[in-house]
């Protein structure tokens, strides 16, 4: 397997829609929500309407409820780290570096909100830092780390094997037989190896095992190896 390419309800509504309500324009929150939800309808195959599992919007609000909790626990700022969590995206199949490219387009679209100023840049940053599902050297600052954290924890775990599912069944490609060739990736060790943030670390460490898990008992059904003695 290879990790999808990448591809959002909110933390208090993780179970519900998050179109916005009463939204103004200049909401800077109801903004970034609405462009991270059009980027990442516009580009699912096949182009359907605008309900039901859908990869990218289903990790990026991922990104966004994991960011949230990141920065409360690191104290990096909560507002940068939101914008960039539900922006880091909006670009990802309009450019070969999806990173400056969601860079530039957040600049473009928090300069028309209510976002302060003296942060966009840090918005930014974050942004552009964002890719690669490994790094040779530590994500800085602070809010670009937990940013990056918060993308790559998505991809490990108990969601991560939900998500990757749909992913495959989106594409045609969900097979169970597709499915346990694919998922068992050796790479996800090295994604938590380059997490930066304590809390991402042990959260990593966990979900790494539970993907493991399942994979070896999923393996292991499919062959009917937990039959024998
Ligand atoms: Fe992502
Ligand atoms: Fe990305």
């Amino acid at each position: 397997m290879s990790v999808p390419a990448e591809p959002g309800g909110t933390p208090e509504e993780p179970h519900g829609s998050t179109d916005p309500v009463e939204a103004t324009d200049r909401d800077w929150r109801v903004r970034v929500q609405q462009a991270a939800r059009e980027a990442a309808w516009a580009s699912s195959r096949p182009r359907r309407s605008e309900e039901g599992f859908n990869y990218r919007w289903e990790h990026v609000q991922a990104v966004v409820r994991l960011a949230r909790h990141l920065a409360e626990l690191t104290g990096a700022d909560a507002e940068v780290v939101e914008a960039a969590a539900w922006l880091h995206d909006v670009a990802k199949d309009t450019s070969n570096d999806h990173g400056r490219a969601g860079a530039r387009e957040a600049r473009r679209i928090l300069a028309e909100t209510d976002f302060a100023r003296d942060k966009v840049e840090a918005v930014a940053e974050a942004i552009a830092k964002h890719v690669g599902l490994v790094v040779p050297a530590p994500v800085e600052p602070l809010e670009a780390a937990v940013v990056w954290d918060a993308d790559k924890l998505t991809k490990v775990g108990a969601t991560a094997i939900l998500h990757y599912t749909g992913h495959r069944v989106m594409k045609g490609q969900g097979t169970t037989s597709d499915l346990l060739t694919w998922l068992p990736e050796p790479v996800l060790e090295d994604i938590v190896g380059c997490l930066h943030t304590a809390p991402a670390q042990a959260a990593g460490r966990r979900r790494l095992q539970v993907f493991r898990a399942f994979c070896e008992q999923a393996i292991d059904e499919f062959d009917g190896e937990d039959l024998l003695p």
